[in-house]
């Protein structure tokens, strides 16, 4: 095979290292971005007089013909040619013959691989917020539909106190929109042009960068020659702002598998989300939960990936950087997927409104509402926290939940006890009660919910 780049060289390379060194069999799917980013390229050679306007318009015909073969299909990708912009590159002059040779004037795979990240990150970005939006909008419809359910809320995976459903819900809606906001801000950071840098001095051609950049949408130029080329922090940012979203998901993905166990069988999860056993005929398996929660420790591998390629190399390019790009794009991939499918499976949830309410008799969720009770007349809330803490025993030696205890048991406790402190601790009494901003009562959740609807 004869040698790229091979001027200087007498032998040839081994085999291994072509293996080694190819990543075209993975950044192939960047071709779309580098052939925009080499046409803009092209575009500014020529109304900078570097290359002819000739040149520069055959570069761009035979680079949008070559864009059109990749897109159907039809480009065969040579792994002796390393990487995607070799490839282009190759195919381009033989294409238009000799004008193909001076595209890459002014330009190194330096900068050319750091613009083509950037465009493509770009893309992701904006994806990735209307898969998230869609989420987000698949959780709303899920909590108007059931906005009267309630279910113990819990801490400790103990029951604490009662909450709207809705309102679990939509907690999951607030993360996944400061998720949204992580992405919006990074992309602001991706969103500056790297072309011009060339391999890292910058270029003596009077190239005009601003030019680029603008084709390129984007929204001003890199400031220093050898950072634009050699960092990677963006990409770093992308898995974990990717990494946190995988979080979110992950614990959603965990309550989901929770609820559908026997234990707690608060929901049923649609057939088509869930997989039967090769084995035990009654199974139905929440995998889909499951898988979401298991890639999620993919995506922090791909993070981790990242931040240790990183941490010694020298400024300024390197080859090992060729290795962010598999992370990367598994994080993406995976994250997107993983989006997708979630919000597909949240309409498919059949909820059992009955068995959540039943469970908010366990657990004494009325504890605290029954100190707040005595407080609210005077006790010191610390006091009126020990009684009822002494109320609770009772109850458990006695096999008794607290609304079924009378006004006299509750009386020998305290004497603040009058016949109201039953009807504060009906169930509706203490969500109507939580009324202040991010509290579950039920005016406050329907507010919250309109909100959400509004803000997507
Ligand atoms: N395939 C390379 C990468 O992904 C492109 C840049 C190559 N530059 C170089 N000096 N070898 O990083």
């Amino acid at each position: 095979m004869a040698k790229l780049w091979g001027g200087r060289f007498e032998g040839k390379t081994d085999r291994l290292v072509e293996q080694l060194g190819e990543s075209v069999s993975f950044d192939a799917r960047l071709a779309p971005w580098d052939i925009r980013g080499s046409i803009a390229h092209a575009r500014m050679l020529g109304t900078c007089g570097i290359i002819t306007k000739s040149d520069s318009a055959k570069i761009i015909s035979g680079l949008n013909a070559i864009g059109k073969t990749i897109t159907a299909g039809k480009f065969t990708f040579d792994p002796a040619m390393e990487d995607v912009h070799s490839n282009i590159e190759a195919a381009l002059v033989k294409r238009i013959g000799a004008a193909g040779k001076r595209l890459h004037t002014g330009r190194s795979r330096n900068d050319q691989i750091a613009l083509d990240l950037r465009l493509w990150m770009r893309d992701q970005i904006d994806a990735i917020d209307e898969r998230l939006r869609d989420l987000q909008r698949a959780i709303v419809t899920f909590a108007d539909k059931h906005v009267d359910v309630i279910l113990p809320g819990c801490t400790h995976l103990q029951h604490a106190q009662p909450v709207l459903f809705a309102h679990h819900l939509l907690a999951y809606f607030d993360m996944f929109a400061r998720d949204r906001q992580r992405f919006a801000e990074l992309r602001k950071r991706v969103n500056v042009c790297p072309l011009g840098s060339a391999a890292m001095a910058g270029t003596p051609y009077p190239i005009d960068r601003k030019m680029v950049a603008a084709e390129l949408d984007f929204n001003g130029v890199t400031t220093n020659s050898m950072d634009a080329v050699s960092d990677r922090d963006n990409a770093i940012e992308f898995c974990s702002h990717a990494s946190t979203t995988m979080m979110h998901l992950s614990r959603m993905c965990e309550e989901l598998v929770l609820w559908s166990t026997q234990e707690y069988a608060y929901i049923e999860i649609g057939d088509a989300f869930t997989t039967g056993s090769s084995i035990m005929p009654q199974k139905k398996n929440p995998d889909v939960a499951e898988l979401v929660r298991g890639k999620t420790g993919r995506v922090y591998g791909d993070l981790n990936a990242l931040l240790v390629l990183m941490k010694g190399l020298p400024l300024t390019y390197n080859r090992d950087l060729q290795e962010d790009k598999e992370p990367v794009f598994d994080a993406s991939d995976t994250l997107q997927l993983c989006l997708v499918v979630t919000a597909k499976m949240i309409p498919s949830i059949r909820v059992n409104r009955a068995r959540m309410k039943e469970a908010c008799r366990d657990g004494f969720l009325e504890a605290t509402d029954l100190a707040d009770f005595l407080a609210e007349r005077g006790v010191p809330f610390r006091e009126a926290h020990g009684i009822v803490g002494k109320l609770v025993l009772y109850c458990t030696k006695h096999k008794k939940r607290l609304p079924e205890l009378s006004v006299e048991e509750l009386r020998t406790f305290s004497k603040v006890f009058d016949a109201n402190a039953l009807t504060a601790i009906e169930l509706d009494a203490m969500l109507r009660r939580r009324d202040q901003p991010g509290g579950t009562a039920p005016r406050r959740v329907k507010a919250a919910l309109k909100r959400a609807k509004k803000s997507l």
